[in-house]
């Protein structure tokens, strides 16, 4: 394995090549990784680097925006399995019927979601900068989309918005139930529940805090507290379990895995990075208006 990890970062440093890599994905990728963190890091990341050539090691939403964010790079997805169950919720056509029966309002596009629903929205999100999206639109009512959980999680917190949702949901995150929480509550009475706001609603309202995969792994580091029940892929557990040994962290359900955000291995990296393959490309007419979409949500985000 090491053999292969010196590999890698000689191939980086011939090639000019940075990879980024998403908190969900096997913790071993993080050995060659440059970034690793949450949608809204990976994507301020993209924007800012020098390199030649960006191997995303996460799902083909996060590898598209990051080519949007540098046409003349080369960005590459190791695995093209790697796709987002929830952004394959909602086509261009199903954004546009949604936009025709609630005209005038503008719309919120979770990065969650393809270049072309991106090129038709007005600003997009992350799960860490949502509400903060929302609130800059200072709009009475927001479309929002694909996550439903996520976007009636942003009215919650708001109250003064009416948050209009497309019914997309994130199957991995569903998978958690409330009585999940009321069952690990009573196992682990001290624990501290840590969930992500694309969980079911009924999730969220148990937990003692809601935040994207990088606001739970800060929250879990900064509290005094020792035990943690995490409500979220179990890549941000195997990351606690490793950079804190001194604390106790519980997955709520052995299952909760994005197998999308699963394929990428070692062995992937090093043949995509080798053979410059798989590269990702984004038609220029929508890259152009996608970009509009991102850059708005990053400079809100500064
Ligand atoms: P983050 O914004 O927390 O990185 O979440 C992305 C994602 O796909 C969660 O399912
Ligand atoms: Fe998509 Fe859910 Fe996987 Fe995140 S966890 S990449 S929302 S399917």
């Amino acid at each position: 394995m090491n053999e292969l990890v010196t590999k890698i970062n000689k191939l980086k440093k011939e090639k000019n090549a940075v990879i980024l890599a998403h908190c969900y994905q096997n913790v071993e990728i993080d050995e060659v990784a440059d970034f690793v963190g949450d949608s809204l890091y990976l994507s301020q990341m993209a924007a800012k680097t020098s390199a030649d050539i960006i191997l995303f090691a996460g799902v083909y939403f996060m590898a598209q925006t990051a080519k949007i964010l540098n046409p003349a790079k080369k960005v590459l997805l190791p695995r093209l399995e790697s796709g987002c169950r929830m952004a394959d919720m909602i086509s261009l056509n199903q954004l546009r019927e949604f936009k025709r029966e609630n005209p005038d309002i503008p719309a919120v596009c979770y990065i969650n979601s393809t270049a072309e629903v991106k090129s038709e929205c007005d600003i997009c999100c992350t799960s860490s900068n949502a509400i903060k999206i929302v609130d800059s639109l200072k709009s009475e009512k927001v479309l929002f989309l694909p996550d439903t959980y996520l976007g009636k999680w942003v009215e919650k917190q708001l109250g003064n918005v009416k948050v209009i949702t497309y019914p997309g949901f994130c199957p991995t995150h569903l998978q958690i139930r409330p009585e999940d929480i009321s069952n690990a509550r009573k196992q682990y009475p001290d624990a501290l529940v840590l969930s992500h706001p694309e969980c079911h609603h009924t999730v969220t309202e148990l937990s003692d805090y809601v935040g994207s995969t990088t606001g739970i792994m800060k929250y879990a580091a900064e509290s005094k507290n020792k035990s943690f029940i995490i409500a979220t892929e179990k890549g941000v557990v195997d990351r606690l379990k490793r950079d804190y040994p001194e604390k106790e962290f519980i997955l709520i359900k052995d299952n909760i895995i994005c197998p999308n955000m699963k394929w990428h291995n070692l062995i992937d990296i090093y043949n995509s990075l080798e053979k410059e393959e798989h590269e990702i490309n984004v038609d220029s007419n929508i890259a152009e208006k996608a970009l509009k979409c991102i850059n708005r949500m990053l400079e809100v985000s500064k």
